[in-house]
């Protein structure tokens, strides 16, 4: 009998030897993010101090003995890291700690992402497609977009799918329900303080949020700061960020994106505006997305009252300041 075997994807992944990407690796390599009869190779990307705790995950991936992990490589160099990738997981940076905002790593994480939209472009696989998890998520994929001349702008991606998962599981406690009740939870904006979960057009078993949570006050108030504010709560807690619900939110968007959208239902994800509800066009800014599993869209006619209206041009323009704020490298 003839064995047909998928052609191996090939997945590069930054900051392979962090805390996202210790509890991610294994993930994709159980096939927990393209099935388990796709095979998939390993392209693992660290800086210098981190390669000799990267050879020990490899050893343990070894010691895993997936079905479907196709083949490793652990380097430091970005051109053996992305060759052939066609999806580029840019996790690798400095994480915040307490009483810091994503946005003051600006300085520290933003030019790491030039080299790397350069590397991109010049040694992935044409259909190369980018997720930036590194923070500021937003903003270090638009530096990474511009750098990566050639590279169609709807190849990159920066996670907010995180968030989705945060804020529908505080609406599922809120309601009693269970957190696949709720669907078509949009956020928008920048992954940060300002961002806006969207609880007027989410629904609990098919109906308005609102039917089964009357509470204006903390749907408004506590429910969204509480996901505003999730990462830094996890930070005090832990004394380190979010790392296996982040590594959840990589899979949760890569499969989102490879796999059809169900019907009437969307997913967030950061993508490059094209002036989509009247957000400016060149910010990557988190909005409702469709897919059939190879293209994407962005959802079209999600209302905006005048509340959701004002909550997502705060997070705009954070994001329109952290585009200024970088201007020196977007060349
Ligand atoms: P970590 O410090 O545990 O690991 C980061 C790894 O990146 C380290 O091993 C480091 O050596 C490596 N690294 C640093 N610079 C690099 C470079 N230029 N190239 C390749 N590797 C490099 O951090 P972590 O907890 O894994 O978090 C990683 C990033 O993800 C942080 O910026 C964090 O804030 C962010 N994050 C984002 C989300 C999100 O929802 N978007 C969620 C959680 C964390
Ligand atoms: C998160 O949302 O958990 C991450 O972005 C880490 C952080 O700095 O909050």
């Amino acid at each position: 009998m003839m064995f047909i075997m998928n052609e191996p994807i090939t997945v590069s992944v930054t900051g392979a030897a962090g805390q996202i990407g210790y509890a991610l690796l294994f993930r994709i390599a159980s096939g927990a993010m393209f099935g388990t009869d796709q095979p998939v190779n390993l392209r693992l990307i660290e800086i210098e101090p981190g390669m000799k705790a990267l050879a020990g995950v490899v050893m343990e991936l070894d010691d895993c003995a997936f079905p479907c992990l196709n083949e490793v490589v652990a380097t430091s160099d970005l051109a053996e890291g992305f060759k052939g990738a066609n999806w580029a997981l840019l996790v690798g940076s400095v994480p915040r700690g307490p009483g810091m905002e994503r946005n003051d790593l600006l300085g520290i994480n933003g030019k790491i992402f030039t080299g790397q939209g350069q590397a991109i472009a010049a040694n992935a696989a044409s259909d190369v497609r980018t997720l930036v998890v590194g923070n500021p998520c937003n903003t270090n994929c638009l530096i990474a977009m511009n750098a990566a001349k050639g590279v169609p702008n709807n190849q990159f991606f920066a996670m907010t799918r995180l968030d989705e998962n945060r804020a529908k599981s505080q609406l599922a406690k809120k309601a009693g329900v269970h957190q696949n009740d709720v669907t078509n939870l949009c956020i928008w904006g920048n992954h940060s303080a300002t961002q806006y979960p969207d609880y007027t057009n989410a629904k609990i078993k098919g109906a308005p949020v609102t039917d089964a949570i009357s509470d204006a006050e903390w749907l408004q108030g506590e429910f969204i700061k509480n996901v505003q504010q999730r990462g830094a709560a996890i930070i005090q807690a832990r004394g380190t960020s979010s790392a296996a619900s982040a590594a959840n939110g990589v899979v949760d968007t890569v499969r989102s994106l490879t796999t059809p959208t169900p019907e009437g239902d969307w997913t967030s994800v950061a993508v490059c505006s094209t002036g989509e509800y009247g957000i400016e066009a060149g910010l990557i800014a988190s909005m409702p997305i469709r897919t059939d599993g190879k293209t994407w869209e962005v959802v079209e006619g999600v209302e905006v009252d005048v509340f959701s209206r004002a909550k997502i041009d705060a997070s705009v323009a954070e994001l329109q300041g952290e585009k200024e704020a970088v201007a020196d490298l977007l060349v």
